[in-house]
């Protein structure tokens, strides 16, 4: 009977503990969560500019990965119009974005993942990420 209760326990337990393993956040996890909202990748637009040409944007205005990631993520956290680097049309269509209440790591997180959708010259990211879940617990 002991025994059974314990092995209820364990399996009960093994769903939060794989959902809390997550070391370094995942970009495109973040973004799911926090921006998806707002934020198509491809267009047609929700209620923002869609993620691949804002990424475009970035490329254009900075010539390495870390620069364009830190001012996306000092946007994030507090956007204004001198910080913008997108079309400035796009802020009087849409409106500025709202300040992100994430940490540091989740920022860099989900910029370095907006970063990489502009990367390649197919569009579409690197096709990574369908099906990939916590897994091993049914
Ligand atoms: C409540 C809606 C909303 C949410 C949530 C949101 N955004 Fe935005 N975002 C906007 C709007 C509107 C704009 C366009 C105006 C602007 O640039 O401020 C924008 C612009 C941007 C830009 C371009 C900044 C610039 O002007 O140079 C980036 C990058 C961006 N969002 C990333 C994100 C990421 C990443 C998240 C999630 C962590 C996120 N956004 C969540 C509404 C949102």
């Amino acid at each position: 009977m002991k025994r059974v209760f314990i092995g209820l326990v364990t399996g009960l337990l093994c769903f939060p503990v794989a959902q809390s393993r997550a070391a370094t956040p995942d970009g495109k996890e973040v973004f799911e969560r926090n921006c998806s909202v707002c934020h198509s990748v491809n267009p047609p637009s929700k209620s923002a500019p869609p993620i691949l040409p804002i990424s475009g944007r970035y490329h254009m205005q900075f010539s390495t990965k870390s620069a364009g990631v830190a001012a996306m993520a000092a946007f994030m956290k507090a956007p204004s119009k001198q910080k913008s680097v997108i079309e400035p049309e796009a802020i009087t269509r849409f409106g500025l974005m709202p300040p992100m209440a994430l940490g540091d790591a989740e920022l860099t997180a989900v910029a370095g993942w907006v970063w990489d959708q502009g990367g390649s010259a197919s569009g579409r990211g690197s096709g990574r990420g369908a099906g990939q879940g916590a897994g091993g617990c049914n």
